[in-house]
C-alpha cells in the first residue's frame, strides 16, 4: 500500500497544529511549511517537533520557488493550504499582502502541483470561508448561497475558492474547498473576537484586567471547535469525488451572547445596559471570588470602542452543514457551543493564573540574584 504523506501550509496555525495531531495519529507522513521569523511562534507544534513522521520546512505562501522544489521533495499524496493572513480587520489595513497570500498563494500551490506533475496523484484541500457569503443574500448559507464578499480578506478567498474550481474543471485535478464557517479553540489567536473575550473574562476574573473593549456585538456568527472541524477537512479529501462542502454547526450567537457565557464560567454574572456605542456589560453577580481581584456588583467590565468596528462588517453567518452530514457522515454537534465556551474559559483561567504565577517567581528569582540569596 502506498504510503499517505500530507504537506500543510499554515501548519503553525490553530488549524494546522489540529490538523498535524489527527492526520499523524492516522499513521501519515506530515510535512509542514514554517516562514522564518525573529522570535518563535511555534508553541502550537513544539509538543509534535520530534516525532518521527512530523517534518517541518522553511518555505513562503509568497515564493513560488519554495514552493515548487517543495513539493518536488516531499511528493505529498494531499495537501492543506491553510496559510493566509487570516484576520480579516487587518485586511483592511494590509490588503495587498493579504491579495498575495490568500488568492495567488493558492495559485501558487496548484502551479507547484502541476509542475511537478502531480496532478493526477496529490489531492488539495483549499481552507475556504463563510466569509465569502459576506453580505449574506439569504440565511442559513448553503453551498448553493451566492457569495458577496464584504472585505479584502474575503475578496482573496473568492479568488482562492475559484481557481480552485477552475484547476478542478480544467485539469481534472482533486481539489476541493471547505467553506469553513468560524471555529475556535484554546489555541485560538488571541486577537479573535472569542479569544480575546475568554482571556479577558479570565483576566479580570482573576484581577488582572479593568475592562475589556469590544466593537459590534449584534454581530452573529456560527461558532463550532477548531478541533472537529479538522476531521472534515481530511473527509473531504476522502470523499469519492472532489466537491466543496459547508463546515458549520448550523446554530447561531451573538457576540454579546458569547461573553455573556465566557463571563458566566469565569464566575462573573453579566447585565447589559445602553445601545450602540454605549453599550455596557456590568456585574450583576459573583459566583467565584478570587483573593486577588476587588471586583463588586455593578462595576463596568465590557465596553464598547469604534476602534473594533469595521468599515464593511459581516453580520449574520449561519452555517447550513447538511451535505457535510448526509455525504461525509460528519456529525456538526460533537461539541456544543456551551461547551465550547467552557474548554475556552477553563483554559484561559489556567493561563492566567499560571502566568501569574511564573512572573512572580521572575521578580522573586530577581530579587534573590540581587540579594546574592541564590547565585
Ligand atoms: P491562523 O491561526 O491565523 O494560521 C494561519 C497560518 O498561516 C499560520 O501558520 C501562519 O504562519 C500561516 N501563514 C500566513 N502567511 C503565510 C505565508 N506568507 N507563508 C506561509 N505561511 C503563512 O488561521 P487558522 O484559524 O488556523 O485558519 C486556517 C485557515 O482556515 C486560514 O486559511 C483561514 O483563513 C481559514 N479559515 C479559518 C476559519 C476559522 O474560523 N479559524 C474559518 C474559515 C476559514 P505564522 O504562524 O508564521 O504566522
Ligand atoms: N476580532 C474582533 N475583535 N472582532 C470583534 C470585536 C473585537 O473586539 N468586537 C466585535 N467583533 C465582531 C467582528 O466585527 C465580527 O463581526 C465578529 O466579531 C467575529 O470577528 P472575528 O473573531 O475577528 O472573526 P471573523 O468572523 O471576522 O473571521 C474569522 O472567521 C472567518 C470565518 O467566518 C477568521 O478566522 C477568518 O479567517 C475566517 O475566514
Amino acid at each position: 500500500m502506498s504510503k499517505n504523506i500530507a504537506l500543510i501550509t499554515g501548519v503553525t496555525g490553530q488549524d494546522g497544529s489540529y490538523l498535524s495531531e489527527f492526520l499523524l495519529a492516522k499513521g501519515y507522513e506530515v510535512h509542514g511549511i514554517i516562514r522564518r521569523s525573529s522570535v518563535d511562534f511555534r508553541e502550537r507544534i513544539a509538543h509534535l517537533e520530534g516525532t518521527p513522521n512530523f517534518h517541518l520546512h522553511y518555505a513562503d505562501m509568497g515564493d513560488s520557488m519554495s514552493l515548487v522544489k517543495l513539493v518536488g521533495k516531499v511528493q505529498p499524496t494531499e495537501i492543506y493550504n491553510l496559510a493566509a493572513q487570516s484576520h480579516v480587520q487587518v485586511s483592511f489595513d494590509a490588503p495587498e499582502f493579504t491579495a498575495d497570500v490568500d488568492a495567488v498563494g493558492v495559485l501558487r500551490i496548484l502551479e507547484a502541483v502541476r509542475t511537478n506533475h502531480l496532478e493526477k496523484t496529490c489531492k488539495i484541500y483549499q481552507a475556504s470561508t463563510s466569509e465569502l457569503y459576506g453580505k449574506v443574500e439569504e440565511v442559513p448559507q448553503n453551498e448553493k448561497t451566492p457569495f458577496h464578499p464584504y472585505s479584502p480578506y474575503a475578496v482573496a478567498k473568492l479568488y482562492g475558492y475559484w481557481i480552485i474550481k477552475e484547476y478542478r474543471e480544467a485539469y481534472d485535478m482533486f481539489c476541493c474547498s471547505g467553506i469553513l464557517f468560524n471555529h475556535e479553540s484554546e489555541r485560538r489567536g488571541e486577537t479573535f473576537v472569542t479569544r480575546k473575550i475568554t482571556l479577558a473574562a479570565a483576566r479580570i476574573a482573576q484581577g488582572k484586567q479593568d475592562c475589556l473593549y469590544l466593537g459590534n456585538l449584534d454581530s452573529l456568527r456560527d461558532w463550532g471547535y477548531a478541533k472537529d472541524y479538522v476531521e472534515c477537512m481530511w473527509l473531504i479529501l476522502q470523499h469519492d469525488k472532489p466537491e466543496d462542502f459547508v463546515i458549520a454547526t448550523g446554530v447561531q450567537h451573538t457576540v454579546r451572547e458569547f461573553a455573556t457565557l465566557a463571563f458566566h464560567y469565569a464566575g462573573i454574572d453579566l447585565r447589559w445596559e445602553g445601545e450602540g456605542v454605549n453599550e455596557k456589560g456590568i456585574i450583576s453577580n459573583i459566583s467565584n471570588p478570587s483573593n486577588a481581584s476587588n471586583l463588586k456588583v455593578g462595576d463596568v467590565v465590557v465596553a464598547v470602542s469604534e476602534a473594533f468596528y469595521r468599515p464593511t462588517d459581516v453580520v449574520n453567518l449561519w452555517g447550513d452543514p447538511t451535505k457535510a452530514k448526509n455525504e461525509l457522515g460528519w456529525n456538526p454537534q460533537t461539541t456544543s457551543f456551551e461547551q465550547l465556551v467552557q474548554i475556552m474559559v477553563k483554559h484561559d483561567m489556567e493561563k492566567v493564573a499560571a502566568d501569574h504565577v511564573a512572573s512572580v517567581m521572575r521578580t522573586n528569582l530577581a530579587e534573590y540574584l540581587e540579594k546574592g540569596i541564590v547565585k
